[in-house]
This record gives structure tokens, sequence and C-alpha cells, in this order.
């Protein structure tokens, strides 16, 4: 074979009618289905307390379930149960631990109706995000199973020069906190619970507030897979009481987030100045993701290239594109092309297969999408183009998507996590003060680079601190093992989702030297 370690998952072929019949049945016999979820502890899931009714961020009168979210006593229950749980998980051998991912991942698949639906319902995403989230979280899980393997079936032997054993031993740290974002609900979430998992890490799991139920049922899959009750527990809640009492917490052995920047550095702080040991984050943040544009690209490429990284997923991807450079003798036909095809965009109801663009996630992230559009038009910044909305579009949370012109990237202060594209012109020979710009905003996320001249995309690529580089290419949709994913600077820690280092963090080593 020519990819001898593919293990890729291959998702859902919608061109094929005997597949697509019954996912479509299955989607719509599931379409009212009522979910409920709480905090996962023990193997029980705890109803007690008030519940916070879920809606769709499509459409606010549409009920999707109930979710009971964690207090400060249940997390301190969890973290009890996860320190107790750990010696036997960490000495219960890897290959076990990573056959229960593997069977997972089966579970996964079995399940991806229900994921799909949820993701559609609970988080706004098109069906064909759904799909590819599923696919996502399958990848993950097979691929740190055997990154598991690799890493600690059997110790490194190294070299005893005056006849000692010298074996280099890789195991779990302890009850390890998994802080995942709604905007890649089971993905990211199974991702960084799998890689602690098959550490030998017992995880105390805190989703996003607004992605509980997908959480949920797959926290409830994971237990059916083989991961022991008592070794992953699910805390439902916000930021301020479950994220807060989990990284204030002493006991814990380490922090995996994926979030903004913002609370990044907040769960640094609190880390750092809490009781007991020092302990890794790992941390995987946002970006102010650029793409640059010479005059030898192909102008309806660049066009189909940009839709997809600004506006796929309402551009709610930490990968997504937020601002355009294009070179001045190409911009004009760039920009006649983009503002045809932003006229077809179908802004409308994620579940219709029909659909670009769904909502954003909720009302605060609409309030803030909109006061910067507000505020650009108020400074006088050129709309380039903008999508037409759909009928339902008055809803749920949606924002028009829309592309407008800047001065510099230095206009910018924050990163925009949904539909806005800015556009940069440049002269070709301003580029260097374009690659200092870039890197000026101190974030390192993804960059696309459009180009024909091999030697301009070098120069680029090498200029750029990014942690994902594109060329001829969209700059979204990182494969697991194929593109591993992360950032530098203010977009995080490393090492990379998905890659080959990943695991290194959630071990710790021991060397045992034997004078036999
Ligand atoms: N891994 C995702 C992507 O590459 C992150 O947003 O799009």
């Amino acid at each position: 074979a020519i990819f001898p370690d593919r293990t890729n998952s291959r998702g859902l072929n919608m061109n094929i009618e005997g597949l697509r019949t019954p996912f479509f049945q299955e989607l719509a016999r599931l379409a009212d289905r009522q979910w409920q979820a709480g905090p996962v502890v023990g193997g029980k899931t705890l109803t007690q307390g008030s519940a916070n009714t879920v809606v769709s961020p499509q459409d606010h009168h549409r009920q999707v379930g109930r979710v009971h979210f964690a207090d400060q006593a249940t997390v301190a229950q969890a973290v009890g149960r996860a320190r107790a749980a750990f010696k036997g998980w960490r000495d219960t051998p890897v290959e076990q631990r990573a056959r229960a991912l593997e069977k997972l991942a089966e579970l996964l698949e079995a399940h991806q109706a229900e994921f799909v639906s949820l993701c559609t319902r609970e988080a706004g995403k098109l069906l064909q995000d759904g799909i590819d989230e599923v696919r996502e979280a399958v990848d993950f899980c097979r691929y740190y199973a055997n990154e598991g393997r690799k890493l600690m079936a059997e110790p490194t032997r190294l070299p005893g020069y005056t006849g000692e054993l010298n074996l280099l031993h890789a195991q779990g740290r302890g009850p390890f906190v998994c802080i995942s974002p709604w905007n890649f609900p089971l993905a990211i979430f199974l991702g960084q619970v799998a890689a602690a998992l098959v550490t030998g890490n017992t995880v105390l799991a805190k989703p996003a507030e607004q992605t509980s139920l997908i959480a949920h049922l797959a926290v409830t899959l994971a237990h059916q897979a083989g991961i022991p009750a008592e070794v992953l527990q699910l805390l439902p809640g916000d930021g301020a009481t479950v994220g807060a009492a989990l990284t204030q917490d002493p006991h814990i052995a380490g922090v995996c987030f994926t979030g903004s920047t913002d609370t990044a550095q907040l769960i640094n702080l609190t880390l750092a100045k809490r009781q007991g040991a020092i302990v890794p984050l790992i941390a995987e943040t946002g970006g102010q993701n650029a793409m640059i544009v010479d005059s030898t690209a192909l102008p309806e490429q660049v066009v189909r290239d940009v839709l997809r990284a600004a506006f796929q997923s309402a551009g709610q991807r930490c990968s997504a594109l937020r601002v355009l450079y294009l070179q001045e003798d190409i911009a004009e036909r760039v920009l006649e092309i983009l503002r045809g095809a932003m006229k077809e965009l179908s802004v409308d109801d994620p579940a219709l297969c029909s659909t670009d663009v769904g909502p954003v996630i909720d009302q605060g992230a609409r309030a803030g999408l909109e006061a910067h559009l507000a505020r650009m038009k108020a400074e006088g910044k050129r709309i380039i183009a903008e999508a037409p909305m759909g009928n339902c579009c008055d809803k749920g949370f949606y924002v028009r998507p829309t592309a407008l012109e800047i001065g510099s990237i230095n206009e910018l202060e924050k990163e925009q996590f949904g539909p806005i594209l800015h556009v940069v012109r440049f002269k070709a020979k301003d580029i260097d003060k374009v690659i200092d710009d870039i890197n000026g905003t101190g974030y390192g996320l993804t960059l696309g680079i459009h180009s024909r001249n091999e030697s301009f995309a070098d120069q680029v690529a090498k200029g750029i601190n990014a942690g994902n580089i594109y060329i001829n290419r969209d700059q979204i949709g990182a494969m697991v093992g194929v593109q591993p994913f992360g950032g530098q600077g203010l977009s995080g820690t490393g090492p990379k989702a998905g890659g080959p280092h990943y695991l290194s963090r959630f071990i710790t080593e021991k060397t045992i030297t034997n004078n036999t």
C-alpha cells in the first residue's frame, strides 16, 4: 500500500444514494429528540439542581434538551475519584487503553447520525461539518491509540557503558483537566480526552457550556467502549465555576485547553499561583490568520479557497482566514469574482444541504461581531461584498458574511471569530512590511499563500511565524496525522494536535538505571 499507516476515517460519501437515504431518514427521526445531560461522576449522570435549557443557534424557539451544570462540590468529588483511579489506569497496559479508544472510534461511527444531528441542532453546524466532525474524532482516537503504543508499549533502552541497564519509561502524570471549545464540540473534546487517556492519565473533562449534550453522548460511549467509569469524569458548566475550580485544584497533573488566548493566559496564571506541583499547560488558542496572494496566482482558485477559509463553519474555526492580502495587480480581478461569489452564498438553516453558512454560536458572539462591523463602518471602511441573508435568519444568531477593506492588519485589535473577511491591498515592493505586520500581531496559527512563484512562496513561508502554512489551497481542515495542527506565540504552546509529538506533553518520564 502507498499509505500503509493510513488510519483516517472515510466519513460518509453523500453522493452515494444507498448511504445518503438511510442517513437522512435517521436524521429525520432524531430531529425533535430531547436530550439530557449532566455531570458524569463515577459513571453516573447527576441530575440534581436546576437544569439549563439548550436551544438551537439557528432558532431560539427550538429546544434541543436540558443540561445540569456541575457545582464546586461535584468538581471536588470528581477530582477525588480521578485521583483514586489514577494508579490503576497508569499501570493498565497501553495496549488495553489503546484498544478502548479504537472501540470508541467504532462506536462513534455507529452513532454518526446522532452526533451529526446534535452538531446541527446544538452547535448550529452544517451537515457536512457534522460529518467531518465525527470523522476527525474517529481519527484522533485511532491516531493517538497508535501513537500511545509507539511511545509507551516498551521502555526505551539506552546505552549502558559500564554494564548498567538504562531504561527510559513513559507513564501518565495523574488527573488531567481537558477544557474544550464549542466550535469542534466532538473532535477537539475527544482529541484532548483520547490523548490524556491513552497515556495513562485519568481525565476531568470540561466541555464548552454551549455544547454539553454532544460531550455527554461522547462520554457515555467512551464508558461503553471500556474506559472505566472512574477514569473519565465529565463536568459540564461554565469557566468561572467549573474551569476555575479545576485549574485551582492542587491535585491536578496537567491542563489541556483549546479556546481563547485570554482564557489560556488566565489558566496559566491560575496554575502558577496555586499550591501543588508545577504542571504542564497545553494551550491551543486564537489567531489573526492571513492569506497572501501575489500577482501570479489564479484568481478563480483564490476566490474558491477564500470562500472556504473565511466563511465555512461561519468563520468559527481557529484556522479561519481573517485578513486577505492581495497584491495590487491582481486585487481588482479577485475582488470582482469574490463579489459575485458572495452574492451566491446561501446563509440559511444548517440542516439544509444547500446551506453554505449557518449561524454563529450564541447571542454574545453575534453581538461582538456586529459591534465590530458597526465600528468598521463608522471608521469609513469600504464594504466590498455582503452575502444575502436567507429567510430563516431572523429566528437565530446569524451574522451577514461580509468582506471589507482595511489598510493593514494592525488596524484590528483582536480576532473576530465569525464570517468577516478583511482585505488589504499591497505593493510587491512592500512584501517585507506585510510579513512584519503579520508577525507583529504576535499570533501564529495559519497562513495561506497563493502564488505560482516558488521563491515568493518560500520567502513568505519562511518569513511568517505560523504553525500551519498552506500553499495554493485553503487554510482550514487540518487532517489528523497528515497536517499536525497548532500555532506559535499568542496562538498556543504546542505540541501540535494530531501530530507525532503531541502525546509527549501528557507523560512523565522515569529513567531507571540498574547496575545488574
Ligand atoms: N483543526 C481545525 C482546522 O484545521 C481548527 O480550527 O480547521
